[in-house]
């Protein structure tokens, strides 16, 4: 079978591991499983950092099940790498492996009144780290549980505390947890915690002081591709494990987006765009984060990425099946948004902005609004406008990256579960006039941790041409006329969203 690689991809939703053929897009085995998330309060959302190891460790096993039953030998496996959900903020015991709290999501709003009490301009640190201060990011979770929970404060001040994303989590405990576990974490995570320095790519002292965090609970910082250390548990014990990168940042290397100009989008839970501009830092004057896409080994500079972040994509149709229940599920979302082709008065706009705005806005304070409903309006149009919303937020980030950028993109590379509708690819295409490639290799975030960890042990050629992915394209079929009006409607509903907190 030659040699293969293997990928956690750790999301927000759900775990799942694939192996890869290596220097290949063929996945030979995988398995995913379903996280659940809980809600403490409203805006506060978390996971038990247990919940997802065990998780992620039935992933593998199950695979490595399958490998074994096709013929396959896990002695094939040359290494292993993870990919994640970023800035979910994890603290552990070192002494004991067990976490001091529940994972506190990327999405979690709790820490929104500091925003507002430390700094008047959100953007004083943006030079420093490349990110606006927001509840999104991990130093201002950090900060809320070391001053919020006093066992926490007293591991952190008797320094048994060691703080994680989701990858640091694991690879610490998958490489030995309280017996000599690894701890260390990637660039493009760490690009994420607003407490690394975008240009040294070493925890800044100065961001530390600023959010009174102390060091020691700090992973290492590596590269997104080399060898972290050997799985010391369960059947991937021996494997090395090789490769490391935020989601985002993961399926942009899994687009083959590894050159300047190149971007994909990815519509999960939230929807994010990433533009590579290679080796230069950009810095955006119009709501994008800078951030660092991936370094193939300490030796290589990294090269960085705009991102446009959007929170609610996908997250916005589970609302309509869990908290509306006017949708059994995503599949129907297609169906039912269909319906309202046929209705004139279909022109029904819904900013899903449920705890605040992310790029280009940055309104914490704003929220959801649906507005233009007559008394035509139904179900149809609601769900329609959710789709629409999708496409008008990605509008949104591409204007903004052209302004920063200076010339328009004409292609963009999508992947993640909401580009199995087709619907909402020819909605994208329409509402932003761009041209949609959609890989039929649906696993484009794994496949990026797979291509680093395989480069890390020389059996996957990063540097040599791009893997070919064949493509579903969609083309813009609406008129420029039409799509401006319905955009400008939009930028009214956002307004609508953004003032709603008076
Ligand atoms: O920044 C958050 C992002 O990494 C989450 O991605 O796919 O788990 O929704 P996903």
């Amino acid at each position: 079978m030659g040699p293969l690689v293997g990928a956690i991809d750790e999301g927000t939703s759900s775990a799942r591991f694939a192996l890869f053929k290596a220097g290949t897009a063929e996945i030979v085995v995988s398995h995913q499983q379903e996280l659940a998330k809980i809600y403490p309060r409203e805006g506060w959302v978390e996971q038990d950092p247990v919940e997802i190891l065990n998780v992620v460790r039935k992933c593998i096993e199950r695979a490595i099940d399958k490998l074994v039953a096709q013929g396959g030998n896990v002695n094939d496996i040359a290494a292993v790498g993870i990919t994640n959900q970023r800035e979910s903020t994890v603290l552990w015991d070192k002494t004991t492996g067990k976490p001091l709290y529940n994972s506190i999501v990327w999405q979690d709003v709790r820490t929104s009144s500091t925003v507002e009490q430390l700094l008047g301009n959100k953007n004083y640190l943006k030079p420093l780290c490349g990110l606006p201060l927001s509840p999104y990011f991990s130093a201002l979770k950090i900060k809320w549980l070391y001053d919020h929970i006093p066992h926490i404060k007293k591991a952190i001040d008797s320094d048994v505390c060691l703080f994680g994303n989701i990858d640091a989590w694991i690879i610490w405990n998958l490489t030995g947890g309280p017996h000599g576990g690894i701890h260390a974490t990637d660039v493009t995570n760490a690009s994420r915690t607003m407490l690394m320095n975008i240009d040294t790519l070493k925890w800044d002292p100065v961001l530390l002081q600023f959010f009174e965090i102390k060091s020691s609970i700090l992973p290492q910082i590596k590269s997104s591709s080399e060898v972290y250390g050997i799985v010391s548990e369960g059947s991937l014990t021996g494997v090395k494990l090789a490769g490391c990168l935020g989601d985002q940042q993961s399926a942009l290397v899994g687009q083959q987006c590894l050159n300047k100009g190149q971007a994909k989008a990815t519509y999960g839970t939230g929807c994010f765009l990433l533009y590579n501009t290679g080796t230069t830092k950009v810095h955006s004057s119009h709501g994008l984060l800078t951030t660092v896409a991936y370094q193939f080994g300490s030796d290589n500079p990294p090269v960085y990425a705009l991102e446009g972040s959007v929170a609610v994509a996908g997250a916005a149709i589970n609302w309509l099946r869990d908290n509306l229940g006017i949708l059994p599920n995503f599949i129907d979302a297609q169906q039912v948004a269909e319906k309202a082709e046929s209705v004139k008065t279909g022109e029904v706009y819904f900013v899903p902005a449920f705890s605040g705005l992310y790029a280009p806005y940055w309104q914490q304070e704003a929220r959801g609004v649906i507005v233009g409903i007559t008394e035509d309006t139904d179900t149809s149009h609601i769900v329609r406008a959710t789709l629409e919303a999708v496409c008008y937020q990605t509008r949104d980030i591409l204007e903004a990256m052209s302004s920063d950028y200076g010339a328009p993109l004409s292609t963009l590379q999508v992947d993640g579960g909401m580009t199995a509708n087709p619907l909402l690819m020819q909605l994208q295409a329409d509402l932003a006039g761009v041209n949609v490639l959609r890989p039929e290799m649906a696993e484009c975030t794994a496949l990026g941790a797979a291509m680093a960890a395989g480069a890390a042990v020389g059996c996957w050629d990063v540097k040599g041409p791009p893997l070919k992915l064949p493509c579903i394209k969609y083309s813009p079929k609406m008129t420029e006329d039409e799509r401006d009006v319905k955009y400008a409607k939009w930028k009214l509903a956002i307004e609508s969203s953004i003032g709603w907190d008076v």
